[in-house]
């Protein structure tokens, strides 16, 4: 044994000039220089080529093309490089920046943000603790108060990026069960883990929120079971009447209400729930109040339809996801409080990184705020260069045109009698079907067939979704450069191909 190991450590290692071109330092800017040239007309190739916002590429092809690569045998050049990531990458990437992508909630992105990712992952901050991130530490703090004064959550609030609103909804709701147990269990849950009571723990959303707050229940050892989902309205927002009866229902069957997550844009149908009334329900019950704004947090910048957002600033956390709403590259979230102290029960102490001892007015650390990430990307540089050189106001105009296009195509939707939309939207969602008035078709399977069809012949990608076990097409109109001209055409799109496929006399209902 010991001798192998020494004739191993007697094997040459590669010298050190062999590895000098791939490691950024500063003996290597020519060849960082070119890789990166390499790379840059590499997306400039997909923007000036790609026509449609699919390639339609069937799995099974991708899925052996990427197969028999050999990864053990690496390439001779960043030209075949950049070949190998064409053919399998870039060719067949969603074209989110297209109107034709009209599918999930995937915005285009600003240009100063992709010059701030080209720094961030150069420099490769992690936004931990200042010594590893001096002025990044104060810039994405200034940008949490920020955020927190868009909120009107006042001087007294905080918060931290992360990586996507389905964490920022954790952290929310991981404050709400932590704080709940600590006061009225007198239990710390972080050191002692959950109380027994914890298993008649409660939290309420509404029908149509996000189903991360069931994934974050189970996470936090709440089961999903703690999920109670509250009726909607006409609209698909919480009915606040329905969550009181709800809280009742709860307390009566013996179980304890700790939450309330309120949704502002959802992901179906881009309505807002009732912030005041819930949150006057929030404070009667002594409930913790997180608002989902992962969508609708695009409103904070429009001076137009800000007052939607009226009674976020009553909430006790918020969810913003910058990479929806304010048109930043994926990853760009925050979770924000509205007392800082609230979010210091997620503070835990290493020697090796943010000693117990340390002066944190001193030396700021941003890991004692967070709960899943200790190395974490400057992700707050792209939204510090888009409000620096794009600005909110112009961000708000664009928000401004969503919401215009979003109307004007409901109002399109309801002129056309075989469309069937169910409802307007305060953002940009419309939840549709086509629905030609002939007897004996079976609707559902025509319109997943229409987006299927759609979708592989790589013209068009809407969404999906299923209202009371129905299935419905969804519009979601996350793109500023989308006019209703672009809707119209591809309502257009829609019809053409449920007709042809009509034509096949393949959805015919059984017995009709
Ligand atoms: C309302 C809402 N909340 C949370 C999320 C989750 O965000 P992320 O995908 O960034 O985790 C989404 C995603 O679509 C959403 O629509």
């Amino acid at each position: 044994m010991i001798t192998e190991q020494l004739s191993i450590a007697q094997e040459p290692l590669p010298s050190r000039d062999s590895l000098l071109n791939d490691i950024f330092y500063a003996g290597s800017a020519a060849e960082y220089k070119a890789a990166v040239e390499q790379a840059r007309e590499a997306v400039l190739h997909f923007l000036e080529h790609t026509r449609r916002p699919f390639s339609g590429v069937k799995p099974a092809t991708i899925k052996a093309a990427v197969a028999a690569v050999n990864l053990d045998a690496p390439l001779e050049s960043y030209e075949e490089l950049m070949a190998e990531v064409q053919a399998l990458y870039l060719q067949h990437a969603t074209a989110f920046h297209l109107p034709q992508y009209i599918a999930h909630l995937n915005c285009p992105v600003v240009i100063p943000a992709l010059a701030a990712e080209v720094i961030i992952s150069a420099i490769n901050s992690s936004q931990d603790t200042y010594d590893q991130s001096a002025g990044g530490t104060f810039m994405e703090r200034r940008l949490v108060d920020w955020t927190c004064e868009q909120l009107g959550f006042g001087a007294g609030g905080d918060g931290i990026f992360t990586g996507g609103g389905s964490q920022s909804n954790l952290m929310g709701l991981l404050l709400a069960r932590d704080h709940f147990a600590m006061r009225v269990h007198g239990v710390n849950i972080k050191r002692e883990g959950l109380p027994a009571a914890a298993l008649r723990y409660r939290i309420f959303v509404a029908e149509t929120a996000h189903f991360s707050n069931q994934k974050n229940a189970a996470l936090m050892g709440l089961g999903e079971q703690a999920i109670v989902k509250v009726k909607t309205d006409q609209r698909f927002r919480m009915d606040a009447a329905a969550l009181e009866q709800a809280i009742a229902a709860e307390l009566a069957a013996g179980n304890i209400p700790i939450a309330v997550v309120a949704t502002a844009g959802s992901t179906d149908f881009g309505n807002i729930d009732p912030l005041q009334e819930i949150a006057a329900l929030a404070a009667k019950y002594r409930l913790w109040m997180h608002v989902d704004a992962a969508y609708g947090c695009g409103l904070l910048l429009s001076a137009k339809h800000r007052a939607l957002l009226n009674g976020i600033e009553l909430a006790d956390s918020v969810t913003v996801d910058y990479h929806k709403s304010f048109f930043q590259p994926v990853s760009s979230s925050a979770f924000l409080v509205k007392d800082k102290e609230t979010l210091k029960i997620v503070q835990h102490h290493a020697d090796y990184l943010n000693p117990a001892e340390q002066d944190y007015d001193e030396l700021p650390a941003q890991i004692n705020k967070s709960v899943t990430q200790s190395t974490r990307r400057f992700d707050a540089l792209k939204l510090w260069c888009t409000l620096r050189l794009t600005g909110k106001e112009k961000l708000g105009s664009y928000t401004d045109r969503m919401i215009a296009t979003t109307a004007a195509t409901a109002a399109l939707m309801e002129k056309d009698e075989e469309i069937e939309l169910l409802t307007h939207s305060d953002i940009g969602i419309l939840v549709f079907r086509f629905a030609p008035g002939r007897a004996g078709i079976d609707v559902a399977a025509l319109n997943l067939s229409i987006k299927k069809s759609l979708f592989f012949d790589g013209t068009l990608l809407v969404a999906s979704t299923k209202v009371g076990g129905e299935f419905y097409l969804k519009f979601t109109i996350l793109n500023p450069l989308t006019t209703v001209a672009d809707t119209r055409d591809m309502l257009k799109a829609i019809k053409a191909r449920g007709y042809e496929l009509l034509s096949t006399g393949r959805f015919a209902r059984k017995g009709a």
